[in-house]
């Protein structure tokens, strides 16, 4: 496309999730990019792509942690120390964390976030914003979320640091807007990421319906390169949810959401693979004590047989019962059961008709 050579765009969290598809699409556009992030080694792969999939022309990989004190202005710093003019700010790089706020989040972890979350994308928004300014040009991305708008249990501070992205950005929205300046908010639904991974919510609800990180990026594009305020990307479903939001009682809001971070229900592999083994088992009993009977019912005078007919009979309802047995008790009693019934079994093999009271016991 080609559409926007010369410009450069900045890009914080570029090395995965959201943030990459967006870097891709500024460089299939043909911006220059300034990619921010602790894996530096990742960037410089990323940059190592743009250039030869899509001739970028520059890119400039600065490896910074932004929960750092001042990590926003020693960014700022570097850019201008090279020259370089951003026109476009993309503040993506966030995390979560998931947990009872009172008994299991760590507080090292929750002050962290808050800093990249909050403090970093602000200071950012205000360096790069004075500049634009100034130039009366420049377009601002900010990663909000659709927890933005929903108070969220066990993920408190998260949804918290998000509720103020997004504040924040619509009251920049009016500062800005007899400017050329524009800033919008994305706000995705649960997004097939690494973000619920890093934020130990791997297991929640939530997770059961992950949009595409592809479909995110382009919907937050398209509303920055437009100047909206905001984009809730993926259809009606997530707009009908900002809908709700405003309207139903908070207290609801927060049970539903409740719901959705609670654990998904643990599968129960074992009993199934449990079950499975004892049906194979009692398969077994019924071949083993099959061939018993058979060699027994074979070696036997007509009396004896009609005997043995009904023994026979007994027996199949005594396997049948142990079968039963076997399932319900699942794995203790299936080990006991195939011991007593296969020795039973190996018995009436060798001592022909003699079948009487072992196997109907
Ligand atoms: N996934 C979702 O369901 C979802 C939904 C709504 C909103 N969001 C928001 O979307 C944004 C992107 O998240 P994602 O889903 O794409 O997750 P992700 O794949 O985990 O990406 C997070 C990005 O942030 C960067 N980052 C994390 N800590 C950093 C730090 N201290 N300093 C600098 N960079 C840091 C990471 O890079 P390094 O670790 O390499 O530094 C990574 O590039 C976040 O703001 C998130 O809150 C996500």
């Amino acid at each position: 496309m080609n559409t926007e050579t010369g410009k450069t765009a900045l890009i914080t969290g570029a090395s995965s999730g959201i943030g990459q598809e967006l870097a891709k699409l500024f460089a299939q556009d043909g911006y220059n990019l300034v990619l921010v992030g602790r894996s530096d080694d990742k960037l410089d792969r990323l940059a190592d792509v743009f250039k030869s999939n899509y001739g970028t022309q520059q890119i400039t990989v600065i490896s910074k942690n932004l929960s750092e004190e001042d990590a926003a202005q020693d960014v700022y710093n570097q850019i201008k120390a090279k020259g370089i003019t951003i026109n476009v700010l993309v503040n993506d790089a966030g995390v979560g964390l998931y947990g009872l706020f009172a008994t299991d989040t760590d507080w090292e972890r929750e002050k962290a976030m808050i800093h990249l979350n909050v403090l970093a994308l602000t200071q950012m928004t205000k360096l790069f914003l004075y500049d634009m300014l100034a130039r009366n040009e420049g377009k601002i991305l900010n990663l909000a979320s659709l927890l933005s708008i929903t108070p969220t249990p066990l993920m408190a501070v998260y949804a918290g640091t998000k509720a103020y992205v997004y504040n924040f950005t619509q009251s920049l929205v009016n500062e800005l807007k007899d400017t050329n300046v524009t800033i919008t908010a994305l706000l995705p639904n649960a997004t097939d990421t690494d973000f619920f991974n890093k934020a130990n919510a791997e297991n929640t609800k939530i997770t059961d319906e992950l949009q595409d990180p592809v479909m995110v990026a382009q919907a937050g594009y398209d509303a920055l390169m437009s100047g909206k305020s905001k984009a809730i990307p993926g259809g009606l479903k997530n707009k009908s949810y900002e809908v709700m939001a405003y309207l139903a009682p908070q207290e609801t809001l927060a049970s539903l959401m409740r719901e959705k971070m609670s654990q998904k229900p643990e599968p129960e592999p074992e009993k199934e693979a449990s079950v499975s083994v004892a049906w194979g088992i009692g398969f077994g009993i019924a071949v083993i004590a099959g061939i018993a009977l058979t060699i027994g019912y074979k070696n036997t005078s007509d009396f004896q047989k009609a005997r043995y007919r009904y023994k026979a009979k007994s027996a199949g309802n005594a396997l049948s019962n142990t079968l039963s047995s076997v399932l319900d008790t699942v794995v203790n009693g299936v080990v006991d059961a195939y011991q007593n019934t296969k020795e039973k079994a190996e018995k009436l093999a060798t001592k022909g008709v003699d079948i009487e009271e072992d196997v109907v016991a």
